[in-house]
């Protein structure tokens, strides 16, 4: 397993039993990567997509609990005025626990260490959950890529762009 890089101590509310440790996604960590990807989308990213973004020197990193089980993860592409987040997710049965926020902060945190000041994204319109979240993070909508994503019956989806001012 790749080197701890920062403890998250324990939520004051305990949602969560365990200590949580953030770590630099290695290609050893994309089987675990790929189970939770499997498991959430209907249209996930392949092994040579994270391959991919650890090599190209993004920012992607995992979060494991003290037993060393995977509960999220996410990718973000640093550019010259800005980071992308590209992908963002947390296990299926700890959603609504607080990791989502936790990867945020931790994505915040890096773009603002690289002095970049905005946080971007893309989310499916279906994804309403998702929306949500960001929204209440902070994040507002400021376009639309059409045709953004795959969709079932090999139709597309568009992407509504968010953007968090940091
Ligand atoms: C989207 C995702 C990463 C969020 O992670 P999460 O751990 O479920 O989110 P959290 O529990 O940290 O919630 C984050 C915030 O949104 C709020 N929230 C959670 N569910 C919500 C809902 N259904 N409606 C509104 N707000 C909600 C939480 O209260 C929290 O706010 P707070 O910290 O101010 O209380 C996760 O649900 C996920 O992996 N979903 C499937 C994959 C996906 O859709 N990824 C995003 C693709 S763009």
């Amino acid at each position: 397993m790749s080197s701890v890089q920062s403890p998250i101590p324990q939520f004051d509310q305990a949602p969560l039993p365990l200590k949580l440790y953030f770590y630099r996604m290695q290609p050893s960590d994309i089987s675990d990567v790929l189970a939770i990807e499997n498991d959430v989308y209907p249209f996930p990213w392949t092994r040579g997509n994270f391959l991919d973004s650890i090599n190209s020197g993004y920012e992607t990193w995992i979060l494991r609990d003290g037993s060393g089980a995977l509960n999220g993860y996410f990718l973000l592409m640093p550019s010259l005025d800005d980071a992308h987040l590209l992908n963002i997710t947390v296990q299926r049965d700890l959603h609504g626990r607080g990791i989502g926020r936790l990867l945020l902060d931790k994505a915040k945190a890096i773009t603002l260490e690289r002095d970049l000041h905005a946080l971007l994204l893309e989310v499916r319109p279906s994804n309403v959950r998702a929306l949500k979240i960001y929204e209440r993070y902070g994040f507002a909508r400021i376009g639309i890529r059409k045709g953004y994503y795959p969709a079932p019956d090999n139709q597309r989806e568009d992407g509504i762009v968010m953007k968090l001012v940091l």
